[in-house]
């Protein structure tokens, strides 16, 4: 079959191995690197991906040849986690960071998510979708494809119907896909204060079926945490979620391990995120449970704090991992997935092959989407990053910079980058 299009003479390319399950403990640290290597594609879809010059029958008179020497070539990252649309910003908030105030007593006090929630109530459909859009684009020019995006700034019907439908609209016309999640439950708000047990049920009974009715979600999505919801509400509200039918994810040992691990291997969560003070009990349910662990090491960094999720422990103990920003105003305010992966080498001790298989072909598995993204297999759709970078090693070592200068998606160069 002919190519519309050859990449070529790459100094590597980065190729996932996709078994058709998560690369979980030491499958993580293999992949596929292919040294001076083309990739030709055919309707938006990978078509072939090989070392040295294309072969001949790839080519037609009408063939686009582009030569990439020196560069280097991976799957399009995917950020599986993040809280994409949102108003307001929380620089306001960041002295009393800096001062030591601990972000759930920001919380406490009516600030924090509380403060976003207000300012995303306030905000209309357009405000937030032309905020989000250009999130997304910031996000792109690091080299992200597809991200996953929460609700849960609303905590009412009306704003949380206002953010799924902007995440969706997204999807539509953004060229970056958007993967929705449904966390009604990310905090307990003023209106409900001291009552978060009757909040679960107004989430169960009134938001969760008209989330499904409406098509707006494929995960629904819980933050397990001191003084926000129990482990028991978690567990109430994610199996009534997944009685009517989403995939489930929860945010469990953030910053106090008091359940919500178990919930997720209970309840067959695709993911657990943060899991920042996970214990090795938890790390082994997980594990035999397959629940991915979505590791969002910015976090730690932006709170300050010095407890990085134990990423190596979890592999050598038979976990899938992945990588992600966890993108928000408040724990998180970032759009660059690159820096979250240095962090990971930095930080946490991950290898390159372990951090671009993260962001790759796990994140695509922890969004249930490894059938048509997050590795280079033949079919996939041709969602590239290229980097300024002769190989994996060097964009890790050389921080805090972006190095992405070209994104193909679907085979289409993004040029507003
Ligand atoms: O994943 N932990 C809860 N939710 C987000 C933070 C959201 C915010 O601070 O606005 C998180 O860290
Ligand atoms: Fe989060």
């Amino acid at each position: 079959m002919k190519a519309d299009k050859i990449l070529k003479n790459f100094s590597q390319i980065f190729c996932p191995i996709d078994n058709g399950v998560p690369l979980r403990g030491e499958e993580m640290s293999k992949a596929v690197i292919i040294e001076d290597g083309y990739i030709a594609i055919k309707d938006g879809k990978i078509l072939a991906v090989d070392q040295g010059e294309p072969d001949s029958d790839l080519i037609n008179y009408d063939t686009e040849i582009v030569d990439y020497t020196g560069k280097l070539a991976t799957p399009g990252l995917i950020d599986c986690h993040t809280h994409l649309v949102y108003g307001g910003s929380r620089e306001h908030e960041f002295s009393q960071k800096l001062n030591g105030v601990p972000y759930l007593d920001i919380l406490a006090q009516g600030g924090g998510i509380l403060s976003t929630v207000r300012a995303t109530r306030k905000s209309s459909f357009n405000e937030l979708y032309d905020k989000s859009s250009a999130l997304l684009d910031k996000m792109l020019a690091h080299g992200v494809t597809t991200v996953e995006a929460k609700s849960g700034y609303g905590l009412n019907w009306e704003t949380e119907e206002k953010q799924l439908k902007v995440a969706k609209e997204l999807n539509k016309n953004h060229v970056v896909d958007v993967v929705s999640t449904f966390m009604g439950a990310h905090a307990i708000p003023e209106e409900y204060k001291n009552r978060s047990g009757e909040f679960i049920d107004f989430v169960i009974t009134e938001m969760l079926p008209k989330v499904k009715s409406e098509n707006l979600a494929e995960f629904c999505d819980i933050f397990c945490e001191k003084g926000v919801f129990t482990a028991a509400e978690s567990y109430k509200l994610l199996h009534a979620a997944k009685e009517m039918g989403f995939k489930l994810r929860i945010h469990a040992d953030e910053i106090a391990s008091i359940g919500g691990v178990d919930v997720a291997a209970q309840l067959g969560a695709v993911s657990a995120e943060h899991l920042m003070m996970i214990t090795d009990e938890g790390i082994k349910k997980l594990s035999e449970a397959h629940v991915i662990g979505n590791l969002l090491p910015a976090t730690t960094f932006s709170l300050m704090e010095d407890t990085y999720a134990p990423a190596k422990k979890m592999i050598e103990n038979g976990m899938a991992i992945t990588l992600t920003t966890d993108s928000n105003p408040g724990s998180c305010p970032t759009a660059n997935l690159q820096f979250i992966m240095q962090l990971g080498c930095f930080m946490q001790k991950l290898t390159p092959i372990q951090v671009f298989n993260a962001v790759t072909i796990n994140a695509a598995y922890s969004i249930c989407r490894a059938e048509t993204i997050g590795s280079f297999d033949k079919g996939k759709a041709a969602d590239i990053a290229i980097f300024d970078a002769q190989n994996i090693d060097y964009p890790l070592y050389f921080f805090a910079t972006n190095l992405v200068t070209d994104v193909y998606k679907a085979g289409k160069l993004i040029s507003a980058l």
